[in-house]
């Protein structure tokens, strides 16, 4: 089997990183960047940093700061019209997978005109546009090295997944100490979104060798340091395994996919606007053990890496052991059942069939261990609920 690796061309990773910024722009001869972030940022200091570092290197600059949580296609139309309103040669995208997924879909736009729903899996993108630099300022959805970006149809409100090279940063900054101001919820919510990606990589039918290293790796980082970083958010130690253990996991999943998580995930999120790592959190016990019969050592490893399991356990036991802690990381990290977070019954279950159809569109599901049917979906969702 051969598998095809997509990465970034250049990455500076380490506390103090967003310094290499303008180094890095010139390494890769970019001059003029457009800087892609929201108004928390750009309020925040974050920017400000990044843009005294760039006057200092005398790059002229601009900010499209209109970025939302959830990107939509209405926030990505007005960037575009801002991209093409200049003569910018690339994107630097500062904040959270929100910010770098706008981006990214700024950037295949432009290049290839037409809406975003003509791009979204399985859809090619015939060309590359202005190279994106991703510059995360949370530990979690590892946006800054994935070929992915999800963006919601303003229409529709569909979570559309959209994948290339295209979508894939030349560049990232990953510096761990733009998190430590990040507050308890979110830093809950992004580290659960990247043991997902790490697991969902691991289990993934499109694992190779070479992801299945990185997503173990990430698994013990993520796993060892989540409720550090949520109790002590300026534990420098944990915070910059969090932020590695993100990149990483997000290096793994991009080269593997996601699975049956991620595809039911996204439609909870869009219907109900339930934030992202949240949506993965409520579903993610229940999928695992939905799936672990169909790749029982596939999981005990899982739990192996995450530091729950001792080598040399029995595959049947460990399995049990991960879904102990994925329960009891979601009861430490107080994630709430949708019935919890206020999610109306009557209308999920409305919704449950249009649920399940987009989660199957999505391509995610197949990428299961165990490949789910429509009703199972449906049933899953139900399971969930309280
Ligand atoms: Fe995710």
């Amino acid at each position: 089997m051969t598998v095809t690796i997509t990465t970034p061309r250049l990455m500076a990773i380490g506390g103090g990183a967003l310094a290499e910024l303008p180094g890095l722009l010139g390494r890769l001869g970019l001059a003029r960047p457009l800087i892609v972030t929201d108004p928390y940022i750009a309020a925040c200091g974050i920017l400000e940093r990044a843009t005294a570092l760039l006057d200092g290197a005398q790059i002229p600059w601009s900010v499209f700061s209109q970025t939302v949580s959830d990107p939509t296609t209405a926030v990505i139309d007005v960037g575009v019209a801002q991209l093409r309103a200049d003569d910018f040669d690339c994107l630097v995208a500062v904040g959270g997978g929100s910010s770098i997924d706008t981006a990214k879909g700024m950037s295949v736009l432009y290049a290839n005109g037409g809406r975003m729903r003509d791009y979204t899996v399985p859809n090619e993108i015939p060309n590359s546009g202005p190279p994106i630099v991703a510059i995360p300022t949370t530990a979690g959805t590892g946006s800054e090295v994935t070929r992915f970006t999800v963006v919601s149809d303003s229409e529709t409100d569909e979570k559309m997944l959209i994948a290339g090279l295209a979508c894939c940063p030349t560049a990232a900054i990953v510096d761990y100490e733009l998190t430590l101001s990040m507050p308890l919820r979110l830093t809950a919510d992004t580290g659960i979104d990247s043991l997902t990606h790490a697991i969902e990589a691991y289990v993934s039918r499109r694992a190779s060798p070479y992801t299945d290293g990185l997503a173990k790796n990430a698994m013990g980082l993520i796993a060892r340091n989540i409720r550090t970083a949520c109790a002590e958010p300026q534990n420098r130690a944990a915070r910059e395994a969090m932020m590695l253990g993100a990149t990483t996991a997000g290096m793994a999943f991009s080269n593997a996919s996601v699975a049956l998580v991620h595809g039911m995930s996204r439609p909870i999120g869009a219907f109900f606007h339930v934030p992202h790592g949240l949506s993965n959190a409520m579903l993610l016990p229940e999928i695992t053990a939905f799936s672990a019969p169909a790749a029982l050592d596939r999981y005990a490893d899982c739990a192996r890496a995450m530091g729950v399991s001792e080598e040399g356990e029995g595959s049947q036991s460990a399995v049990a052991r991960l879904l102990d802690e994925l329960r009891r990381l979601n009861d430490d990290l107080k994630v709430p059942s949708p019935k919890a977070y206020g999610i109306d019954r009557t209308r999920y279950d409305e919704l449950l069939p249009v649920m399940a159809s987009q989660a199957l569109a999505s391509g995610s599901p197949a990428n299961n261990p165990r490949v789910p049917s429509s009703d199972q979906i449906i049933e899953l969702y139900r399971r969930v609920y309280e």
